[in-house]
Parts: structure tokens; sequence; C-alpha cells
């Protein structure tokens, strides 16, 4: 398997994408822990990217896909945050293409902005590890501890009202071309974004179990 997940700040991309690769026994690469990653460890690449991370834009394409094209494999991935803009899905295509191999499904978690901002400024992730937890919705055993590695949980630096508005400002001046894009390819899975993630989930099995494109349902994404 093969698959993207994208969606708006919130839709649940890091949720679902870690809960799939478990399922299916496959590789994640998320984009986002892996810029997290260079900026925590103060290289020169990730206090670049700071400026653009804390404000809620977009890094460069080609430097963000550099860093994908480092960690594409033939085998199976599921593939977190990437691609955001037109051209990176050209980039993307390009690279998939020079490995002789295409992508199963690109799944479009669509939510709304009522749910993006409720469920991003009650989020906290583990500083060590990344794992996702919400306040309400998916609390940790112990306040404040991470259940998987007993390392301490904060709020992003990203999810303030005022960079939660930019991102999806950011998020729906691109994503319409994308989404364009991986219809034309025939590639495109609309889902449901919004209720009790176990829900979402059911939702994304079924539309790509067997991946079958009368499941997929193109006009309703964009
Ligand atoms: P990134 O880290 O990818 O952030 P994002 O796209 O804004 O997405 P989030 O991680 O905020 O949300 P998510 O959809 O993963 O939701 P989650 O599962 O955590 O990118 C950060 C920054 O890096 C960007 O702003 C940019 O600067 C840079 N960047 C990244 N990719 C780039 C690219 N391709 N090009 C250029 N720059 C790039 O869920 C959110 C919360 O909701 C959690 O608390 C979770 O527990 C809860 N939740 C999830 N699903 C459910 C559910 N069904 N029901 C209830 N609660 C739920």
């Amino acid at each position: 398997m093969r698959l993207i997940f994208f969606g708006a700040p919130g839709s649940g991309k890091g949720t679902h994408v870690e809960l799939f690769s478990k399922y299916f026994g496959i590789k994640k690469i998320s984009l986002g822990d892996l810029l997290r990653d260079e900026s925590k460890a103060e290289t020169p690449l990730g206090l670049k990217l700071n400026s653009y991370m804390d404000n809620g834009l977009l890094a460069p394409d080609d430097l963000v896909s550099e860093i994908i094209k480092s960690k594409l494999k033939s085998d199976g991935f599921v593939l977190d945050g990437y691609p955001r803009t037109i051209a990176q899905a050209k980039m993307l295509d390009e690279m998939l293409q020079e490995k002789g191999i295409d992508i199963d499904a690109f799944i479009y978690l669509k939510v709304d902005d009522e749910t993006v901002i409720g469920r991003l400024t009650k989020r906290l992730v583990c500083e060590n590890c990344s794992a996702i937890y919400h306040l309400v919705n998916n609390p940790p055993r112990e306040a404040g501890v991470c259940d998987l590695c007993r390392m301490r949980l904060k709020q992003r630096k990203d999810d303030s009202p005022e960079v939660i508005r930019k991102r999806l400002e950011v998020f729906s001046a691109q994503s319409k071309q994308v989404l364009d894009f991986y219809k034309d390819k025939q590639k495109l899975v609309c889902v449901d974004g919004r209720g009790q993630k176990d829900d979402v989930a059911k939702r994304i099995k079924k539309a790509i179990l067997p991946v079958d494109s009368s499941s997929r349902l193109p006009d309703s994404c964009a």
C-alpha cells in the first residue's frame, strides 16, 4: 500500500497516518514531524524552517521535496503532509515515476473550520516521540505524560488561534489545485473527517479496501 493523507490542519492526518501505518505494517513519513525534528535540533535547516512554521506558512517547495526524496523508497508508505501544493504534487509524481511506482490512494479528510479549531486548541503532542493526544477526545492516562514513552506532553507552538487561522488560509489557497490533480489521476478518495476517530478510520477503510474506483467520491471533494 502506498497512501497519502491530505487535509486541513487538524483534519486528523497525523492521527490516521499513525493508525494505518500500524494497520498495514508500513512505514509512515510525516513531513511536519521531520521538519519539527530539524527545528528542535537547531540544525541550519531547522533554524531556516522556524520562520515558516511558527507563522503558519509553507516552507519552500524545493526544500521540502528534497527531504521527502531522501525518505521515499520503493516499498509501501503512508505519507502525511506532502504534497500540499501543485508544485509539490508534480515533484512527487516525478519521484515516483523515477522509481516506477505509483500511489494507491490520495485520501482527503474533509472537515470544517469549527472542528479544526476545537481539535487544535486542545491538542497535546509528545515532545519525544510525537504521539498525538487531545485533552477531551483522546487524553493521556496520566495528565501531561505520554502513554508510550512517559515523556512530557506539550502544545505545539503553531496551535495558537492566530497561527491556526493563518494555516487554514494557506490550506484553502492551495488545496483545490492539489485535489484536482489527484482527481484527474483517479486517485482521490474523499472521506468525512468529522466525528470520533474510530468512525473516521472505519470510513477510510471502507473507501480504500479494496481500492476500487467506484468507492471514490471526487465530486464532493473539491
Ligand atoms: P504539519 O505538522 O503537517 O501540520 P498540519 O498540516 O497543519 O496538520 P496538523 O499536524 O496540525 O494536523 P493533523 O491533520 O495531523 O491532525 P492531528 O491528527 O494531529 O505541518 C506543520 C508546518 O510544517 C506547516 O504549517 C508548514 O510550515 C510546514 N510544512 C509541513 N508540510 C509542508 C509541506 N508539504 N510544504 C511546506 N511546508 C510544510 O489531529 C488534531 C487533533 O485532533 C489531535 O489532538 C487529535 O487527537 C484530534 N483528533 C484527530 N482526529 C480526531 C477525530 N476523528 N475525532 C476527535 N479528535 C480527533
